[in-house]
């Protein structure tokens, strides 16, 4: 062992929990000497309409990238999330849903659950929505946004869930690639008191973009809106019209089942495509072995469905086991710092799946807020979104979890589908800062820059070996950007993005991301997103854009920009290129810092330098590295000199 901080596994969690260390070194080596018949076993979990015979058809050729997971089976993930259960669940609470104001909550049961939904398939229905036709949704966390995406699913329609944070260029991007002819919304959303206009967000969207035969507008705050006579509907009103009755469509494993847009290293959002069966498989047996879910227990997961983890961890994985799923629309200071723990109290929750940046912000208001509460129904804490960094994680073990609950860190990424690097509660010991080791089937290598596999303990960028039934299938509507951008770099491998190191207990250490990604409070930002969005504004010329190490969103956005000749820098300008990011992309995107540079640091040939604007970000001024293949050296003091200070 080596010497870092190990937190064994509770007496009792090794008893009770599905998995112990024995099962989990078992099943881990099953799942990666027979993967079919590893996979076929867990398969079962799912109620199938024709039952597939073949299991695993992948291939991470570059030159021919292809991933089928139990293609000849047919399914409907609708019917696997509700109508199965009902026979003996129908009165059972599906969904807990708490609204932002603390007087605001409800009790959603799978019976209710089944006929909203088919209530919103039959609205959509009505409309001619049809098996493979693209939905976009652009909902507040209210009950609505699952009926929602379920109906989609009844359908075979394809969801795009788009997170109610975007502004409406964003919306209308991810509108247009899809061609979605439908978008579901809500008059306005509440998020800490403060509405979010997004009915008015889809009418400025759809003016950009057209192509949307109808909106489906769900009331929620009765806020003043308008209100196409032609193209709107308002969901409550197309309710009372239709039955609570509506069929499920036969889906193959492989139809796909949503499309989720993610950054990258390029200006243009990614549509991730995930499909049916393997998707569903994934994300059921994650949250039942790494939430170690038993009937009954109360899960709260706080991310967004407009995330994947919401996809995963709201919906899907749990619906697709029969439990109770909290539904939460606030923020985790709201209207105090005792929010997320009075929640815990008012609905005993058991389970408690956040992010870092919230469990840092809060740590930052003291003890008293977490102490006076009870949190005596907490059982299990896991964490996802970026790194935590150990003082995080001590705090979120002792002063939140009372010594008492395991902490599992869960690596994984839109792409994923579910989680790929985990402790399982039951049988791995603890190591503040570490995802710990591989689920089942998952198969991680460490490279070095040149592809080389490293073994033992060792640092480098990491890659997974062979296929999970979770993984996505393609980027919509472009298959060679799939192939490039996961699968070229490291021929053979899928490439993370990550950096990664292994220890000599074998535990995997994520170090955040090694390409143009940044990870701001748990939320992907491609930085030539945000390049893009500046360099639209009329007094930039030139932008560049880097993370640095911020106290409670993990990375901050800093933004070097070049104005055009005879601009200014003034405070004011600075101003408004925040505004104006947060107009283009949301206020996710805004940047912390702005420095106005005169010239950015390039080689001869025109390359920025970004080694060099991130070591400035960093404060890392002593080891800028190699700058003589710089075309003006001089630009480097003159960056050095104007850095921002940090808030
Ligand atoms: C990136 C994926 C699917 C989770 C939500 C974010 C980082 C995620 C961890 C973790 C260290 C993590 C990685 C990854 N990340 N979870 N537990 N420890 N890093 O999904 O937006 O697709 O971002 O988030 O850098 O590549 P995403």
């Amino acid at each position: 062992m080596s010497d870092d901080k190990i937190y064994d596994v509770p007496a009792e969690w090794r008893q009770r929990a599905w998995v112990d260390d024995a099962k989990y070194q078992e099943m881990y080596a099953r799942s990666v000497k027979d993967p079919d018949g590893f996979w076929a076993e867990q398969a079962k979990r799912i109620d199938w309409i024709e039952p597939f015979t073949k299991v695993k058809n992948t291939t991470y050729d570059p030159h021919n990238v292809s991933i089928k997971w139990f293609e000849d089976g047919t399914l409907n993930a609708c019917y696997n999330c509700i109508d199965r259960h009902l026979p003996e669940r129908a009165d059972q609470v599906a969904i807990i849903w708490e609204g932002d104001d603390p007087k605001d909550s409800k009790k959603i049961t799978y019976q209710e659950l089944h006929d909203e939904v088919c209530r919103m398939a039959d609205i959509l229905r009505n409309r001619n929505v049809e098996k493979g036709d693209r939905v976009t949704i652009y909902l507040p966390m209210i009950p609505e946004a699952v009926y929602a995406m379920l109906a989609c699913a009844r359908l075979g329609a394809v969801h795009s869930v788009v997170f109610g944070g975007f502004s409406p260029e964003s919306l209308a991007g991810r509108i247009e690639d899809c061609q979605s002819k439908v978008v579901i919304t809500a008059d306005e959303g509440v998020r800490g008191g403060r509405k979010v206009p997004l009915k008015a967000n889809v009418d400025a969207a759809i003016a950009k973009v057209g192509g949307v035969d109808f909106v489906v507008v769900v009331k929620h705050t009765g806020g003043a809106i308008d209100m196409d006579p032609v193209r709107d509907v308002w969901y409550h009103e197309g309710a009372a019209v239709v039955t609570s009755e509506c069929p499920c469509e036969e889906m193959n494993a492989e139809d796909p089942l949503f499309i989720l847009y993610t950054s990258g290293s390029t200006g243009k959002p990614k549509g991730v495509l995930h499909t049916t069966g393997g998707y569903l498989v994934y994300a059921s047996m994650t949250h039942q072995y790494v939430f170690d879910y038993h009937d009954g227990d109360i899960y709260w997961c706080t991310a967004d469905v407009g995330w994947v983890t919401g996809h995963s961890y709201i919906v899907y994985g749990p619906l697709s086991n029969g439990a109770i799923t909290l539904m939460f629309e606030g923020v985790p200071n709201y209207p105090t710092n005792s929010r997320f723990w009075e929640v815990c109290d008012k609905h005993q929750v058991n389970i408690l799946y956040t992010a870092p940046t919230a469990i840092r912000a809060l740590m930052q208001g003291g003890n008293d807020p977490v102490t006076k509460t009870s949190r005596k129904s907490l059982r299990l804490l896991g964490s996802v979104g970026e790194p935590i960094n150990p003082e995080a994680w001590e705090w979120y073990y002792h002063v939140v979890g009372d010594d008492r609950c395991p902490i599992v860190d869960t690596w994984w990424q839109t792409e994923t589908g579910g989680i790929l690097i985990t402790p399982l509660p039951g049988a791995t010991k603890l190591k503040p800062g570490s995802a710990t080791r591989p689920f089942f089937g998952v198969q991680p290598e460490i490279v070095d820059a040149e592809g080389k596999v490293l073994e033992g303990a060792t640092t480098g960028n990491l890659c997974i070996a062979d296929s999970w039934p979770g993984q996505m299938r393609t980027v919509y509507g472009d298959h060679q950007r799939f192939i490039d951008t996961y699968f070229k770099t490291y021929p053979g491998k899928y490439f993370t993005g990550d950096g990664c190191r292994r220890d000599a207990d074998g535990y995997y250490w994520i170090t955040g991301r090694v390409d143009d990604v940044i990870n701001v409070a748990g939320h992907r930002m491609g930085t030539a997103e945000v390049e893009s969005a500046l360099v639209a504004h009329t007094k930039v010329s030139e932008a560049a854009v880097v993370g640095y190490p911020h106290d409670i969103k993990g990375q901050g956005i800093y933004a070097y920009v070049t104005l055009m000749a005879g601009e200014k820098p003034t405070e004011e300008l600075r101003k408004e290129l925040v505004a104006w990011v947060r107009k283009e992309i949301g206020p996710i995107a805004s940047p912390d810092l702005i420095q106005f540079a005169p010239g950015l640091p390039k080689t001869r040939s025109g390359k920025i330098m970004r080694r060099i604007l991130r070591k400035i970000a960093e404060d890392d001024f002593g080891n800028l590295g190699d700058t003589t293949t710089l075309a003006d050296p001089a630009v480097v003091d003159d960056l050095v000199t104007n850095r921002q200070n940090k808030k």
